[in-house]
């Protein structure tokens, strides 16, 4: 299973939810990530996970690279860039599913809506491929401007995930101490941590409905 997350807007969350995914999917299951991004963010973080990892950066590595990573593990999960569209595309036509994460306020900036157009354009020529869910990534909670931002993400006409991950300073802080939420010690680590494995679970649950069809 191929998993892309996917949004040309930098700071969407990318990195943060690919390494989270990925060290929690690895407790069951075989998973690598592949940093497609050149600032390697996720390959400096994973190394300290105990997690396997390649970078790849160059198009055509990468389009012959993931289907037979697909063979060797249970989940592939891939980091991408920002603005580059060549990669992304190649993302989502080898991708099951493109995991889009949306900050509050981004959705109306060119690059999200970009990503929504390229994603539009691949699954036409796949046959409605890759799936698709988008979700709400450093949510303000009790904020007007949270249900404005989920009609928004809904009026884009892709599927939205219910789970929101909320703004917490210790997904921030998490990359610095070389671990991931799961292994922080606060309240808000907890909280965080159990957001997390909410969403991964219902990307699941949208991964196993899809195989069912
Ligand atoms: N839910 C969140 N709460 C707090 N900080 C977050 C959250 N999600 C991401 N961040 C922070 O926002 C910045 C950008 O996130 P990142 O995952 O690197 O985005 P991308 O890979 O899409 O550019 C990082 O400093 C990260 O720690
Ligand atoms: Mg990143």
């Amino acid at each position: 299973m191929i998993i892309a997350l996917v949004n040309q807007k930098g700071g969407a969350g990318k990195t943060t939810t690919a390494v989270h995914f990925a060290y929690w999917l690895s407790v069951n299951s075989k998973v690598i990530v592949v940093d497609a991004d050149r600032q390697k963010s996720s390959a400096n973080w994973v190394q300290f996970l105990n997690l396997p990892c390649r970078v790849v950066s160059d198009p055509d590595e990468l389009f012959d690279l993931l289907s037979p990573l697909a063979q060797s593990f249970d989940y592939v999960i891939v980091d991408a860039p920002g603005n580059l569209r060549e990669i992304v595309s190649v993302l989502l036509d080898r991708s099951d599913l493109a995991l889009i994460p949306c900050k509050q306020s981004g959705l109306d900036l060119h690059s999200t809506a970009e990503t929504l157009r390229l994603i539009r354009q691949r699954q036409e020529v796949r046959g409605g491929k890759p799936l698709v869910s988008l979700f709400l990534n450093q949510a303000k909670k009790g904020t007007l401007l949270l249900r404005d931002s989920i009609q928004v993400l809904q009026e884009s006409g892709f599927p939205v995930l219910k789970s929101i991950i909320y703004d917490r300073q210790c997904i921030m802080d998490a990359p610095g101490q070389r671990t991931t939420v799961w292994n922080l010690r606060s309240e808000s680590a907890k909280q965080s941590a159990s957001e997390f494995e909410r969403l991964f679970k219902e990307v699941l649950e949208v991964l196993d409905e899809q195989s069912k069809k």
